[in-house]
């Protein structure tokens, strides 16, 4: 069986007041830590890999610190991650955050994801610069990639396949095609471990992705937004 990440990608979206209430109603919580159980529980007992299933919120910056107490305080079984790194080591870089800085709150980081490349112009050297930085800092970049052609740096374990044309609209790829670029870009990057789709997921879609031999998760994100959809597509999952 395999291990089963879900994150969510929350973009440019909630503010404090907002994250505290997807995260704090208690009724939520409890929804959250149930369906992390029962897709622990529904796995063999014997697979060790079961008890490490992923899921992993990536808000934006300003709310790392408050959500990292959240989790802790309320004992939810999520890791944290970023939207973005910057391709600098510390220093004189105006507005930039560091990798190093990241490391203090979660464990992971989106780098690539189109939305980055298209609005911001991150080109595939500026990419490949944000990999190194999280990867000598402990951080584990979540790459996305946009089709099969889409370069992977070296190193990188954990690669989302998300096609633009999916993102936000509605339209989700096929189960079938997003197998087929998971398989080839397993074989083609030995580094690559992981494959996430994402686009458009939700929790009527969710098991249809994941139950496909190469593909080890989803990306979320508007369905990420709203904590009942996030627990429904999380109970979906298993
Ligand atoms: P979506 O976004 O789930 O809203 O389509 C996915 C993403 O861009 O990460």
């Amino acid at each position: 069986m395999k291990k089963l990440y879900i994150v969510a990608n929350w973009k440019s979206n909630l503010t404090k007041e907002e994250a505290r209430k997807w995260f704090e109603e208690e009724a939520n919580i409890e929804i959250f830590i149930m369906h992390v159980m029962i897709m622990r529980r529904d796995k063999p007992p014997k697979d060790s890999d079961t008890e490490n299933n992923e899921i992993i919120i990536c808000p934006p910056f300003t709310l790392l610190s408050y959500l990292k107490t959240l989790i802790e305080e309320k004992k939810v079984p999520f890791k944290l991650g970023a939207q973005n790194v910057s391709s600098f080591d510390s220093g004189a870089y105006t507005g930039e955050i560091n990798a190093k800085q990241i490391k203090d709150f979660g464990d992971y980081v989106i780098i690539g994801h189109s939305e980055r490349r298209n609005n911001f112009g991150e080109n595939d050297d500026e990419l490949i610069k944000k990999v190194r930085q999280a990867l000598v800092n402990g951080l584990m970049p979540i790459f996305c990639i946009q089709n099969e052609t889409t370069p992977v740096p070296d190193g990188v374990k954990i690669v989302a396949y998300e096609p633009p044309s999916a993102i936000g609209t509605g339209n989700p790829d096929t189960p079938e095609n997003a197998e087929k670029v998971a398989e080839a870009v397993k074989s083609k990057y030995k580094d690559v471990e992981v494959v996430l789709y994402g686009g458009s997921v939700t929790s009527e879609n969710i098991k249809q992705f994941v139950d496909m031999e190469n593909i080890n998760g989803v990306l979320v994100g508007g369905a990420s937004l709203d904590p009942v959809k996030f627990a429904a597509l999380m109970k979906n999952a298993s």
